[in-house]
């Protein structure tokens, strides 16, 4: 059986390796129009940053795993088609800000039809509003041929960060097909592929449109128990309530469940934005204007506790933060990725900047995407190492929940700062009382302050 993943990206790529690895059988063939990318995935410096990627990668590279940029060959070549594009909010026209972007999806349907000369399985990998799978069947079978092409969807839910990990023992993988013979035989050829290494009971199946929205779905449930838990974080920092005891307080039911109720400076990433603004365009479009506005207000919650914990950093330090340095500890919409699409540091730190703070940012893999994301800015600091990075600063504002982080020396990094020294824990995840003992000024979202100038 032969395979081919069009979009070798931060889903195509590790999807496709994992499948090469359980199924030595399977010729599995990533192409993309990315040249650089491809040749990354050859070599010993994969494109993307996750652990335990690269051994998955090299199993099967060159045995039955193949990343090449020749695209009409191996979807000529496939039995199976995944389409993994990236499908972005759209920034131009109808629907602009909100819609998904689906001119990448479609470009690609049309090459399968124009180069395709059998019949094919084409797979939604990528997040797609619901019922896109209908207007790729008109693309792909507009011209009337003899071939069929038979559209499922199979979305994808690894996180970033845990990728193998999800991959190799995922909650459930997702198969949504039509309820005709072709349908089924298809999702049934999908189904074996992933009961290779995944239970059956893992292996759902369901119609094509509720594969679809159950995808837009999960990741609006997700983004919304953040925005939930920092709607409380800044109660808590009202009340002198504790956000991690009462997390872990509600949390304990196991109706609510304890995953995704960490206070943050918000959610990141490239995707949970970019999935709910499209639930809410999508509701918008079928004229749910009241479910529209509960979803976008999930989205709006992210923002507000972003500037939240700018006017925080600013109010402690006096109420101006001019010319002061700032360590950005993190970059990263999250620890173990290097990815830093929608990073909440992202919008930090050019409030930062616009008020005039001395910026310097640290992080472990994130430093190269950190610099393309604020290109526009000058005199900003990129430093790696960060007891270099907070020499004579003022604060450091931890964004990303590194765990290394958490074993820094914070007495030398302390001794190396301007006084008073302060810190704003933006992950909620370091021993404030040890930090207030060394010295340091310290906020935590949905903890509030200690201070030793109070
Ligand atoms: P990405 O930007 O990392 O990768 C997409 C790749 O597709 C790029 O390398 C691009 O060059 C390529 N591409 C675009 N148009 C092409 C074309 N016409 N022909 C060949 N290649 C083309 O995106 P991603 O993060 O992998 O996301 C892909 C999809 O998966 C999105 O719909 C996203 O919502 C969804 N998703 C992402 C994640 C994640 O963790 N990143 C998780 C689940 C689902
Ligand atoms: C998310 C989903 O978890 C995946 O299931 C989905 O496949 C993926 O989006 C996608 O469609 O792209 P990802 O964005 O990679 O995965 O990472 P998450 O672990 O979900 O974290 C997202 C953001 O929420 C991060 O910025 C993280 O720091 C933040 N977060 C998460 C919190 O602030 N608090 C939490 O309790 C959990």
């Amino acid at each position: 059986m032969n395979i081919c993943c069009i979009g070798a990206g931060y889903v195509g790529g590790p999807t496709m390796a994992m499948i090469a690895k359980k199924c030595p059988n399977i010729s599995v063939n990533v192409v993309d129009i990315n040249e650089e990318r491809i040749k990354a995935w050859q070599s010993d410096d994969l494109p993307i940053y996750e652990p335990g990627l690269y051994d998955v990668v090299k199993e099967s590279l060159n045995r039955n795993l193949f990343f090449s940029t020749d695209i009409d060959s191996a979807i000529d070549n496939a039995d199976i088609i995944f389409v993994s594009v990236n499908t972005p909010t759209k920034t131009f026209g109808e629907g602009a800000g909100r819609a998904s972007d689906l001119q990448y999806w479609e470009l690609c349907a049309r090459r399968i039809k124009e180069v395709s000369k059998s019949d094919k399985i084409i797979v939604e990998k990528s997040t797609l509003p619901v019922r896109t799978a209908e207007a790729m069947e008109r693309v792909l079978h507009s011209d009337k041929s003899d071939i069929h092409f038979e559209v499922l969807s199979n979305p994808e839910f690894l996180a970033e960060g845990s990728a193998v990990e999800d991959l190799e023992n995922p909650d459930r993988v997702l198969i949504g097909g039509h309820d005709t013979d072709s349908g089924q035989r298809a999702v049934n050829v999908i189904v074996d592929i992933y009961a290779n290494w995944i239970p059956k009971n893992k292996i759902l199946t369901s119609n094509v449109w509720s594969s679809e929205l159950s995808k837009l779905t999960a990741n609006a449930f997700l983004a919304q128990r953040v925005s939930s838990i920092n709607t409380i974080s800044a109660l808590c920092e009202a009340t002198e309530a504790d956000v991690t005891e009462v997390s872990h307080a509600i949390g304990t039911d196991s109706r609510i469940g304890s995953k995704f109720l960490k206070a943050s400076i918000g959610f990141g990433g490239s995707c949970f934005k970019k999935d709910i603004l499209n639930l809410v365009y999508l509701c918008e479009t079928y004229g749910l204007n009241e479910v529209a506005n509960y979803w976008q207000q999930v989205v709006e919650i992210n923002d507000y506790q972003q500037v939240r914990f700018v006017r925080q950093i600013i109010q402690r330090m006096f109420n101006t933060i001019a010319g002061k340095k700032i360590l950005i500890l993190g970059f990263a919409f999250k620890a173990n990725t290097g990815d830093t699409r929608e990073s909440p540091a992202i919008k930090i730190c050019r409030e930062l900047y616009a008020e005039k703070a001395e910026i310097v940012i640290s992080d472990p893999k994130a430093l190269d995407n950190a610099k393309k994301d604020l290109i526009d800015l000058e005199n900003i600091k990129y430093e790696q190492d960060p007891y270099k990075a907070s020499k004579e600063a003022d604060a450091i504002a931890v964004l990303t929940d590194w765990n290394e982080y958490k074993d820094l020396d914070y007495k030398k990094i302390y001794d190396g700062m301007r006084k008073p020294a302060f810190i704003f824990d933006g992950r909620n995840f370091l021993d404030h009382n040890f930090l207030f003992n060394i010295g340091y000024e310290v906020y935590s979202i949905g903890k509030g302050h200690q201070s030793h100038l109070d």
